[in-house]
């Protein structure tokens, strides 16, 4: 095996996908290639930077599927039909059962807004993790890439970054810098760390 065939879960604006894109074409990703990305929401505008890198894309609906059982059935569909080696959430905001992370041990990583273990886990998603980092008064906040296992957040650590929080600060401009300064330049490392050990191990 050359290189490790990637599929990235979405949700949304897919900054981080399309920092994953970049990463592959400057040669910061040489060990993987982004095969497949899958939304759990057809309006995620990730789909149109996935589109317009020219990459294949699925849309699985648990509201059409009926079940998170259902739901977690179509994803393993999608994603074993692309011969997946490593999933990464990015911006994927869905928690996934043991049985899935089960069915994928330590083939999937995730970004995460904060250096774990504070503000993570179940409920802290998005623009919620920088609200609570700045109400509780923090000084450094940042990001974590991390393996994903049964528990929200609370899978091995791959790579963390500290960025500083500024006063006067909001939500908004934290999340902006935490992305910039961490989240887009520690998922597209690990991304190739782990699929040099994935093509190491399968050769
Ligand atoms: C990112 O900040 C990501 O770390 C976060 O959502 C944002 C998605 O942005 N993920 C989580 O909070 C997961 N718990 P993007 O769609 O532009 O990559």
């Amino acid at each position: 095996m050359l290189k490790a065939n990637i599929a990235v879960l979405v949700s949304g604006g897919g900054t981080n996908l399309q920092a994953l894109i970049d990463a592959e074409r400057s040669g910061i990703i040489t060990s993987g290639s982004i095969k497949l990305v899958v939304a759990n929401n057809s309006k995620a505008y990730a789909l149109e930077r996935a589109k317009n890198a020219g990459i294949d894309t699925a849309i699985v609906l648990k509201s059409q599927l009926g079940s998170q059982e259902a739901f977690e059935r179509e994803l393993i569909r999608v994603l074993d039909e692309a011969n997946t080696d490593l999933i990464v959430l990015a911006g994927f905001m869905s928690i996934l059962s043991a049985d899935f992370t089960n069915h994928y041990k330590d083939r999937i990583i995730n970004v995460h807004p904060s250096l774990i273990p504070s503000f993570c886990g179940k409920g802290f998603y998005g623009l919620r993790v920088h609200e609570a980092a700045l109400e509780y008064g923090v000084k450094v906040s940042g990001a974590t890439v991390h393996f994903v296992n049964e528990i929200p957040d609370g899978g091995k650590i791959i790579m963390q970054k500290a960025v500083e929080i500024q006063e006067g600060d909001t939500p908004e401009v934290l999340q902006k810098r935490i992305m910039e300064q961490a989240e887009w330049k520690i998922l597209p490392l690990s991304c190739e760390k782990i699929c040099s050990l994935i093509v190491k191990e399968k050769n």
